[in-house]
């Protein structure tokens, strides 16, 4: 039977995000602006990222400790060769009871159905504009919302559970927070608005570009009244609504205005196999090296029970428009969202 085990602040360990890749094949403004990630830009090589086999070993020992839900992202972790065979691998692990990947969905209609055989329950597709113009300069690639649109169709048609991320950004791509919430409201897809973070160090985040929770709130009872949703899982990330003329739901993830450090159970690997316990870590635990050197099971579940045990993160909580500056921190690319 599977321990639990709590940080510092009393949390308890319940999801793993993993990375499985630290490229994307987009270029959002919020995450890797093109004026950074380019053709110089040095991305993980082949044999630093962790190998399936060691994402298995990892992801079986957090289960033990009381892990649930595993999260696969990236960068676009539908770069990653095969990534349905990983799935299928962690599909086995006992204690398992969620696996879910957060993609730009532009390769769900190349892997979906592979993807759902192998276990895979559901998918967070990123969609920030339906608007051609709006979609581009959002997304730094010269395609639209089709191609997405069609990834959602796909992973629907595989019988995925499909949900929308939008990420909002002051003068960028407010006006498509209306259209959006009608498409995905007309469609029965659960869309979630999230607050521009200043995750990394590169994507010029300042307070004034942040539009607050409030805001959206207000823009989308303009659509129909909403009223409040229980919540699917303890600590969950957007607080959820329901339309109450329909069944459609719309969530906000208000990472800096309504802050949720308090149930934050989430623990990061990233593809080089770096442990990192907050989205905004300075810097993460190694355990690629541990396990190309023949570390034990036992003695691999003792690093991620010691690292655990010394969480104390809350930085949302304690952001500040200077602190933000003056931190080091790890790109989403990197670290995987
Ligand atoms: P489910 O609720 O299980 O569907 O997933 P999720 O919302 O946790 O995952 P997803 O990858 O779709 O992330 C949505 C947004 O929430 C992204 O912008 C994430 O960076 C953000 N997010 C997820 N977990 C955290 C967290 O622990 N802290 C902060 N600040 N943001 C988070
Ligand atoms: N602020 C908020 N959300 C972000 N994401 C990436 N960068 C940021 C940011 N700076 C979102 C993506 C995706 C999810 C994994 O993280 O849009 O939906
Ligand atoms: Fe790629 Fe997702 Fe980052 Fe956009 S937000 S650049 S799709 S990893
Ligand atoms: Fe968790 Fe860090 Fe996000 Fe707070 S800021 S919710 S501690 S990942």
């Amino acid at each position: 039977t599977n321990e639990i085990i709590y940080d510092r602040l009393s949390r308890p360990l319940r999801d793993l995000r993993i990375s499985v890749m630290d490229r994307c094949n987009f270029r959002c403004s919020y995450c890797m602006p093109k004026e950074i990630f380019g053709k110089d830009y040095v991305f993980m090589k082949e044999n630093e990222l962790l190998t399936f086999e060691e994402i298995f070993r990892v992801a079986k020992q957090v289960a033990s400790l009381g892990v649930n839900k595993l999260r696969i992202t990236g960068g676009e972790p539908l770069l990653r060769k095969n990534v349905d065979l990983l799935v299928k691998d962690l599909y086995t692990i006992d204690g398992i009871t969620d696996i879910a990947l957060t993609t730009n969905g532009v390769l769900l209609p190349k892997f979906a159905t592979a993807l759902k055989a192998a276990g895979l329950d559901r998918v967070n597709v990123s969609l920030d504009a339906l608007n051609p113009l709006v979609f581009q300069e959002m997304s730094g690639r010269n395609t639209t919302a089709e191609t997405v649109l069609k990834g959602i169709e796909a992973a629907q048609e595989a019988g995925l559970g499909v949900k929308v991320n939008m990420v909002v950004k002051r003068g960028v791509n407010e006006e498509e927070v209306v259209p959006l919430a009608r498409y995905c409201k007309d469609h029965n897809i659960p869309l979630r608005f999230i607050e521009f973070m200043d995750v990394g160090q590169t994507n010029g985040w300042n307070y004034s570009k942040v539009v607050s929770k409030k805001e959206l709130y207000k823009q989308v009872e303009t659509i129909a009244p909403l009223e409040a949703v229980e919540e699917n899982y303890f600590g969950e990330v957007a607080s959820r609504y329901r339309y109450q003329d329909s069944l459609a739901e719309v969530g906000f993830i208000s990472s800096v205005t309504e802050t949720f450090c308090g149930t934050c159970t989430r623990a990061r690997i990233s593809a080089d196999g770096k442990l990192f316990t907050c989205l905004f870590s300075e810097s993460g635990t190694d355990f690629k090296t541990d396990l190309r050197t023949g570390i034990s099971d036992k003695a691999l579940k003792a690093k991620l029970t010691s690292v655990w045990e010394q969480r104390s993160d809350r930085y949302s909580e304690l952001r500040t428009e200077e602190s933000s500056k003056l931190r080091k921190k790890i790109e989403m690319s990197y670290i995987g969202g």
